[in-house]
């Protein structure tokens, strides 16, 4: 049911950095830790969109155009954060079979239960997704250009997920809210632990302004 993984999931690429500047070692440690929640997290949201497409295809073919759309996305947003690694001496999460599972299952369980449950579980995982890029272009803004460019483009594309999202769901109801909830919580918990809290300090720093 779910397809495997294509090489554009993959591909390593050794680009250097050319407008990187050298990194105190403790920003150095997040910048890693940024690549590799995104790298995992763009790998599970491949996962949802494919087992979602796979249950769609019998279930309510109409949305699956714009859930093929939205993967054709995850895997360059994937590519491009696998290829941004070498350079900044980042690996690959050593638990990505946790988030293929959990993003095959995710996205298995939200399609069966129908078409609105796919887009609140797209517009609860996107939003977070988008919070969380906010506080990392704010951290990146002044330490590393080149990710902070390709985040920039990045979030566009995550935004205009959140968009079509939305406007497919029809009013809110205590069930989708509830759902929404839960699965923003658990998508910014998994987010929290892969950056071993790194995305708390970003979140704070851009309220407050100023690095901590
Ligand atoms: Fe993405
Ligand atoms: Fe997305």
């Amino acid at each position: 049911m779910i397809g495997p993984l294509s090489k554009a999931d993959l591909v390593p690429a050794g680009r250097a950095g050319s407008e990187r500047a050298a990194l105190a070692p403790a920003d150095a440690l997040t910048v890693r830790r940024i690549l590799k929640v995104n790298h995992a997290g763009e790998y599970g949201a491949i996962r949802i969109y494919r087992a979602q497409i796979a249950v769609a295809k019998r279930t309510c073919v109409e949305v699956v155009p714009q859930l093929e759309h939205m993967l054709e996305h995850e895997i360059e947003h994937c590519r491009v954060f696998r290829e941004a690694m070498p350079a900044r001496s980042a690996r690959p999460c050593r638990v990505m079979s946790l988030w293929s599972l959990g993003g095959s299952v995710l996205g298995f369980v939200t399609a069966v239960m129908g078409r609105q449950t796919i887009w609140t579980c797209t517009a609860a995982v996107e939003a977070a997704v988008h919070r969380h890029l906010d506080d990392q272009l704010h951290f990146l803004r002044d330490k590393d250009r080149e990710l902070y460019a390709a985040i920039l483009a990045i979030r566009e594309e995550e935004l205009s997920h959140l968009r079509t999202a939305e406007s497919h769901l029809r009013g809110t109801t205590l069930g989708g809210s509830a759902l929404r909830g839960a699965i923003s919580s658990v998508t910014d918990a998994l987010i929290w632990l892969s950056t071993w809290g790194d995305s708390s300090r970003m979140a704070k720093e851009l309220k407050t302004g100023a690095p901590t």
